[in-house]
C-alpha cells in the first residue's frame, strides 16, 4: 500500500484490545500492555518517517483508575519505565513529548519523570507526541468551564488542556469497540473515524498505512455543501 496524498495533522489512537490480546495467548493482561509498547513505537515512527507532525495516544482513561489495583500498578510502572527509556530515541528524532490530563491523580515519581521529559523535549519539533493519561473528556470540559469561569473568559477551547495544539483529524480505535469511551469529546467534533477489528498490539505500520489510506478517501465536508 502506498502513503496517500493527503495525511492528517494530528492523528490520535484509542489503543483498546491489550488485555484480550494476552488472555488469548494465555498471559495475564500486563502482557498485553507490555507488547502494545511496541505498537506505540511502531506508529511513532511511521509518524516520524512520513510526516504526520501530531500524534496522540489514549493510554490511561480517568475511569481506568477503577481496574484491579495490580493491573493500575503495573500499567504506571510500565509507562514510567518506558518513558524514560524512549529519551534518547525522542531526542535524536526530534520528538516533543507531552503528557496531558489529571496529572493530580498520578504519583510524584511518575509527575517528576514527566516534567524532566516534557522540558528536555520541548523544543523538538518534528513531531508532537501527546500522551492522554488519567484522562478523560468529561473531566477535560469540567476543568475548563471551572477556570473559565473562575477567569471570566468565553473560549472554552482555550482552557481545555488541548489548547494550542490542533484537533484530531483522524481518530483510530483498535479492538472492534466502536465507542469513544471519554475520550476528547470537545476536540473531535470533525474528526473523521477509523475502527479496525485488530487488537492494539498487533497494530502495527501496515494498519496504520491503511488507516491512513481510509482516512484519504474521506470527503470532510464541515457542514458545508462541496
Ligand atoms: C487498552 O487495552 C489499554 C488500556 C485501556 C489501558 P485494554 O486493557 O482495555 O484491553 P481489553 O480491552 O481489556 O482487551
Ligand atoms: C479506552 O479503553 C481507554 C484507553 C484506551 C486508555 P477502555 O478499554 O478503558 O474502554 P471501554 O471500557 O471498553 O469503553
Ligand atoms: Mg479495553
Amino acid at each position: 500500500m502506498k502513503l496517500p496524498d493527503k495525511l492528517p495533522t494530528h492523528v490520535t489512537l484509542i489503543m483498546d484490545g491489550n488485555g484480550r490480546w494476552a488472555k488469548a495467548r494465555g498471559q495475564e493482561r500486563i502482557y498485553g500492555h507490555f507488547e502494545g509498547v511496541q505498537s506505540v513505537r511502531a506508529v511513532t515512527e511511521a509518524c516520524v518517517e512520513w510526516g504526520i507532525p501530531y500524534v496522540s495516544f489514549y493510554a490511561f482513561s480517568e475511569e481506568n483508575w477503577n481496574r484491579p489495583q495490580a493491573e493500575v500498578m503495573g500499567l504506571m510502572e510500565l509507562m514510567m519505565k518506558t518513558m524514560r527509556a524512549e529519551l534518547p530515541t525522542f531526542m535524536n528524532n526530534g520528538v516533543r513529548f507531552v503528557v496531558l490530563g489529571n496529572r493530580a491523580r498520578l504519583s510524584d515519581a511518575l509527575n517528576a519523570t514527566i516534567d524532566d521529559m516534557m522540558a528536555q523535549t520541548a523544543a523538538n519539533a518534528r513531531l508532537t507526541l501527546i500522551l492522554f493519561m488519567s484522562y478523560s473528556g468529561q473531566w477535560d470540559i469540567r476543568q475548563a468551564a471551572a477556570r473559565m469561569a473562575r477567569e471570566g473568559g468565553t473560549d472554552i477551547g482555550a482552557y481545555l488542556v488541548t489548547a494550542g495544539f490542533p484537533d484530531p483529524d483522524l481518530l483510530i480505535r483498535t479492538s472492534g469497540e466502536k465507542r469513544i469511551s471519554n475520550y476528547m469529546l470537545w476536540q473531535t467534533a470533525y474528526t473523521e473515524f477509523v475502527f479496525t477489528d485488530t487488537l492494539w498490539p498487533d497494530f502495527r505500520k501496515e494498519e496504520f498505512l491503511a488507516a491512513l489510506n481510509e482516512f484519504a478517501s474521506r470527503d470532510r465536508r464541515f457542514g458545508k455543501v462541496k
